[in-house]
């Protein structure tokens, strides 16, 4: 089977599993830590652990976290010492379980969580910090779980790219995930239209067949 197949029918497993969580929810173990994820949130899963283990947010630092999910890479951002982070996500299950994770971990003061479609709510809020593990594939999302992992039309991150400067603080960094399996090219195409320098600042693969593999590019104005 070819790695789109393969993927495809991987992607489609996932994406009934989240669906299929209870209405109250449950835990999933992450680097040694619970989060709570509601029906329809996407799970926190080895694409985030390249920029989990190698980004960094200097203490009191703004984070803005796009496409938080379960809130899990805005949280470990508060591990880190941000000041403030701010997490949207279109998905209103993701924001319900990124708001309990925030608490969960005690930062409620810390991280807030907003609905939004990109940078949509934010007005012109900037951070020192963005990071995003929007859907890495160009393929067409029936619903909002699957838009977790598919990009209809890449129009999500095509947007993105278009959008980020104006929240970005001068001298500030993108952390921005993708995978083998994913649109690298295009997403670098993107990014240096928008006038960003990209390095690969990480990359790891869930197993040594390296069939799948996740990167973390770092991206700051050129
Ligand atoms: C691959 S998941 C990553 C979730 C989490 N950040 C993580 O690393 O586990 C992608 C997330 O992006 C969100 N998303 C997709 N399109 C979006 C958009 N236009 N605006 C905001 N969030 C979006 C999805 O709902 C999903 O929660």
């Amino acid at each position: 089977m070819d790695l789109s197949s393969f993927t495809d029918q991987w992607q489609m497993q996932r994406q009934q599993l989240f669906k299929a969580v209870p209405p109250e929810g449950r835990t999933v173990r992450y680097l040694d830590k619970e989060f709570w994820v509601y029906p329809e949130t996407f799970w926190p899963f080895a694409d985030s652990l390249p920029l989990i283990r190698n980004f960094r947010v200097d203490a009191g630092e703004h984070v803005l976290d796009v496409g938080t999910g379960s809130g899990v890479i805005g949280i470990f951002a508060c591990y880190q010492g941000a000041g403030r982070v701010v997490g949207v996500d279109i998905n209103p299950a993701a924001v319900r379980s990124a708001t309990h994770n925030a608490a969960l971990h005690g930062f409620s003061d810390t991280m807030q969580v907003m609905q939004s479609d990109l940078f949509e709510a934010l007005g012109d809020q900037q951070f020192d910090v963005i990071t995003a593990n929007l859907p890495f594939r160009n393929k067409p999302a029936p619903d909002v779980v699957a838009m977790s992992q598919w990009d209809t039309g890449f129009k999500t991150n095509t947007r993105f790219f278009e959008g980020v400067g104006r929240h970005l603080r001068p001298g500030g960094r993108i952390y921005f995930v993708q995978s083998n399996f994913g649109e690298i090219g295009t997403m670098q195409q993107l990014a240096e239209a928008a006038g960003l320098k990209v390095t690969e600042l990480a990359r790891e693969a869930t197993d040594d067949s390296r069939r799948q593999e996740f990167f973390v590019f770092e991206m700051a104005r050129a």
